[in-house]
């Protein structure tokens, strides 16, 4: 569906050149979420904004349904424009228009029929929920119905790809819910292709089917979501995905023990089938060792359980040192932690 190959895109200025993308390649199929996390700065606003030529790239191909886009002219850009939604973090409405107004735009500029853009205004203001809005101004609306607005605008002429910067960032996380599953309902129910940047992990695990991770203009990792989540190559993918409860935890914290006890610390991370065995509670009894559960967190991935666990063990230096080891041996991620 979109194919990007050796993107670079450098932002010239009088005070020296920024080098925002750096040979990104990427391969974003028909019908899925595809998430591209990375932190402030990294270069998600720039990539996906090349992906519908907002921004012009430096060197590189992007090619949509195999179309290298970068050679079109002006008139074809503006058709393939029109088979691009795009969805902004703060909302981007006409707010002289009423809700009505803003849907219609787009119709209105790809001259469609009145009758037709009417039909099609209702049809969207149904889909979104803001039926009862259509007279309403932007400034009467709250975060997540001016998002329904926008999300309502951007599909008007049935594009294929919806490209969403930050969509839920400005919004509570409750609403922030509500607008993701919405634009499940979407990609499931029309099978739009929806690309997302986020620097927020649960925005990736509520919704997409793959992620990228770019860090300084370059992906440094791909692959579904669970992979990415359960089994992380870098430091600073981990950094991201790690829950933030985990890091909470202090280090030095005591939270039971002996003194003479050994006790090592660990989180242990789950998927699938093993996130229902007892396992835990196998190695208490089977080795005789003290667990200590400090954090646990429960999570659906699309269909996948995953968990995580941070665990201390204490007890005899050996059996803690088995049961250790007995963890390994089953279908877990297992880590150290200090
Ligand atoms: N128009 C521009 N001119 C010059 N430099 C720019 C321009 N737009 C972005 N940059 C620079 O390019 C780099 C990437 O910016 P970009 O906006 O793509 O990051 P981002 O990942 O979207 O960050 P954020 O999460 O803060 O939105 C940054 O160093 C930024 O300062
Ligand atoms: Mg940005």
């Amino acid at each position: 569906m979109i194919s990007i190959e050796g993107l670079t895109k450098i932002y010239r200025s009088e005070t020296g050149d920024v080098v925002a993308l750096k040979n990104v390649n990427l391969k974003v199929s028909a019908g899925e979420v595809f998430g591209i996390i990375g932190s402030s700065g990294a270069g998600k606003s720039t990539l996906i904004r090349c992906i519908n030529l907002l921004e012009k790239p430096t060197k590189g191909q992007v090619k949509i349904e195999g179309k290298d886009i970068t050679k079109l002219s002006n008139r074809e850009l503006m058709k393939l424009r029109r088979s691009l939604g795009m969805i902004f973090q703060h909302f981007n409405l006409l707010m002289q228009k009423t809700v009505n107004e803003n849907i219609a735009f787009p119709l209105q500029v790809a001259n469609v029929p009145r009758k037709q853009i009417n039909e099609r205004v209702k049809e969207l203001l149904e889909l979104v929920g803001l039926i009862d809005k259509a007279d309403y101004y932007p400034s009467q609306l709250s975060g997540g119905q001016k998002q329904r607005v926008a999300i309502a605008r951007a599909l008007a002429n049935n594009p294929k790809v919806l490209l969403c910067d930050e969509a839920t960032s400005a919004l509570d996380p409750i609403t922030s819910k509500s607008i993701l599953a919405l634009l499940k309902d979407i990609n499931k129910r029309f099978g739009l292709t929806i690309v997302l940047i986020t620097h927020q992990i649960e925005v990736i695990k509520e919704i997409c089917d793959r992620v990228a991770v770019i860090e300084k203009g370059q992906i440094i990792e791909t692959g579904n979501v669970v992979d990415v989540l359960m089994h992380p190559k870098t430091t600073s993918t981990k950094n991201l995905v790690s829950s933030g409860l985990i890091d909470k935890i202090p280090p030095d914290m005591v939270l039971w023990g002996r003194k003479q006890d050994y006790q090592r610390r660990l989180k242990v991370s789950f998927s699938g089938e093993a996130a229902m065995k007892p396992v835990i509670s196998y190695m208490v009894m089977e080795y005789q060792v003290y667990a200590n559960i400090l954090f646990a967190d429960i999570n659906y991935l699309k269909d996948t359980m995953v968990g995580e666990l941070v665990l201390e063990l204490s007890g005899e230096r050996n059996a803690v040192e088995q049961s250790i080891r007995f963890l390994r041996e089953q279908d877990l991620v297992i880590e150290e932690l200090g």
